[in-house]
């Protein structure tokens, strides 16, 4: 599954991507709003083993890597939650390197991901969970035309202490 924008492709995770991809998911500040954050090498190779093998398998995780056309390197990450109760609705998850942020890396890869769910596999509704103090990510849903549906009070045991929790969604007919 390859999907081509205009400065990136959008490939699957590889095991060979772990160097690159640890190299900015274990960067704890930038990852402070991350459910968990790689401390090994070995951590890293377990989360890509753990992603789905096939794109669209309810249940699974399946994990894009970005790669820079320019230089060819990966600059971070999307991942589809395909949900295990419905198989017309996907969660997504984004990471990019700190060094990559604020060019507009994400906003362009999650166009073509957004188009390709609602377009090619004909996904009614995508979500995002994000923390109500994560404000890059909250400007990255709404400048993608995501509207705020919840705040869940205090939804989510996190790092010891409970945390609450911004739902955003889209859903196939406000897609354009
Ligand atoms: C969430 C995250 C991916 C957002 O990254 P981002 O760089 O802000 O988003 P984009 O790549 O779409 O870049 C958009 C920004 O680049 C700017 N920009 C600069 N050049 C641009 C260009 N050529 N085209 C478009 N935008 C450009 C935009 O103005 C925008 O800035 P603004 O938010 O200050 O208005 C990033 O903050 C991140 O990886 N965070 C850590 C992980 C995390 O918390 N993930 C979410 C868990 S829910």
């Amino acid at each position: 599954m390859i999907l081509e924008t205009d400065r990136l492709i959008l490939r699957q995770i590889k095991m060979d991507d772990k160097e690159a991809v640890f190299e900015y998911r274990s960067d704890k500040e930038t990852n402070k709003y991350q459910g968990s954050i790689p401390e090994t090498l070995e951590e890293m190779e377990n989360f890509i083993r753990k992603t789905a093998k096939q794109i669209n398998e309810p249940d699974t995780w399946f994990q894009f890597v970005l790669l820079a056309k320019e230089s060819n390197k990966v600059i971070g990450d999307i991942g589809l939650h395909f949900l295990a109760d419905d198989d017309r609705q996907v969660e997504i998850g984004f990471t990019l390197h700190k060094a990559y942020q604020k060019k507009g890396y994400a906003t362009e890869a999650l166009k073509s991901i957004l188009n390709y769910l609602f377009s090619e596999l004909n996904k009614h509704r995508i979500i995002a969970s994000i923390d109500p103090d994560n404000i890059d990510s909250i400007r990255l849903v709404e400048r993608l035309g995501l509207r705020k549906e919840g705040h869940f009070v205090q939804s989510l045991f996190f790092k010891g202490e409970w945390a609450d929790e911004l739902i955003y969604a889209m859903l196939k007919r406000e897609w354009r």
